[in-house]
């Protein structure tokens, strides 16, 4: 079964075609991050503009890239949910539009279910349970999953998410947008250790908190002398994000007796985080899992993967399909549950 996925929930335009959830035809990303870093962050208007611009190109391209027209694709798959709404809109609209053209089924995808399943196109045959750390610019949730569209949420952000801290943190220091893979290449001529930032528990429980740490820095930008310790600072707060993300992930593992965590996300394309899940797995004897960077970052070939696990799942949606600018996951699968119940 081909799915064309169709992805415009923030700054990146793209569309994709997977063939039966697992192998990947094409996957065109058309990136809007240039346009967006002159205003330090992403504008959603201006990203709502260039989505129209660029939707039915990329389409096209993503068509082109797999050597394959319309009549070949069995199903659409498109995020809507959650997301900046006038960009979840823009290609929301673009796949009604062609499934209704096509006569071709329709699968709407939630953002962090998506992110999950770009670890299918690296391993089609993942076993449950597994834990699932989701960190992007807007979440960083601990998922525990037990089969295909079966969730509970172990764990969240109390403030920042884990991206988030990134790109602020990085703005404090000059250094640009989007913060997080600048951090990342200037932590590689850092030491790690230089700085003790500050790495924060909730209690007992296993939810993240950044916003200390943001503060942290920006003192420390406030009383630092010359751009020497750039290096430096991005190396140190590289390492206390990634120490606390490794250890709730598996303490989380651990505590749920499972035997394979997956990363997935905008921040699991941190090489300092791969590293470290690669080195904390193999002492645990845990299996890890984790995309490439380019299936890390927002993408449509992951939800293509996804939706056609729902679409297994019965879970086709009308021309009525409807965009959220927020919505846990989770929420529409338990009213699924109560609804068979
Ligand atoms: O998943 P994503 O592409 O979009 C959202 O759903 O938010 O994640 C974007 C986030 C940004 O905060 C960006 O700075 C961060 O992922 N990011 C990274 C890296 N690449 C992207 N953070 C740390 N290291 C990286 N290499
Ligand atoms: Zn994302």
């Amino acid at each position: 079964m081909r799915i064309l996925g169709i992805e415009t929930s923030c700054d990146e335009t793209s569309a994709a075609v997977v063939e039966d959830g697992v192998a990947m035809l094409s996957n065109v990303i058309a990136s809007q991050t240039d346009l967006h870093a002159n205003f330090g962050g992403v504008v959603p208007e201006v990203a709502s503009r260039r989505h129209v611009e660029l939707i039915l190109p990329t389409i096209q391209k993503a068509l082109d890239d797999a050597s394959c027209t319309i009549d070949d694709i069995d199903c659409i798959g498109v995020i809507n949910r959650p997301g900046l709404i006038g960009a979840l809109i823009v290609g929301a609209a673009a796949a009604k539009s062609i499934a209704y053209g096509a006569g071709i089924p329709l699968v709407g995808v939630h953002h962090i279910e998506a992110h999950i399943y770009a670890n299918w196109l690296v391993d089609p045959r993942i076993e449950f349970p597994v834990v699932c750390l989701v960190v992007s610019g807007g979440h960083s949730d601990l998922i525990l999953m037990t089969g295909h569209g079966e969730y509970r949420i172990l764990a969240r952000t109390r403030d920042d998410a884990a991206g988030e801290a990134f790109d602020k943190c990085a703005r404090a220091m000059g250094l640009g947008y989007p913060g997080g893979p600048i951090i990342d290449k200037l932590a590689k001529e850092g030491n790690p250790h230089a700085i003790q930032f500050p790495r924060a528990k909730v209690g007992d429980s296993l939810d993240f908190s950044f916003s200390g740490l943001k503060t942290a820095v920006i003192r420390y930008v406030e009383d630092m002398s010359g751009i020497a310790q750039l290096p430096n600072m991005a190396a140190s707060l590289q390492q206390a994000i990634v120490d606390v993300l490794v250890s709730n992930t598996f303490r989380a593992a651990t505590e749920c007796g499972v035997k394979r965590v997956l990363l997935a996300g905008g921040v699991a394309a941190n090489s300092g985080l791969q590293e470290a899940v690669r080195k904390t797995g193999n002492e645990l004897g845990i299996a890890v899992g984790m995309p490439p960077p380019i299936l890390c970052t927002d993408n449509a070939a992951m939800v293509a993967s996804a939706a056609y696990f729902r679409y297994h799942q019965g879970e086709i949606a009308g021309l009525d399909l409807d965009c959220f600018a927020s919505q846990p996951l989770g929420l529409v699968e338990l009213s699924r549950l109560s609804k068979q119940a």
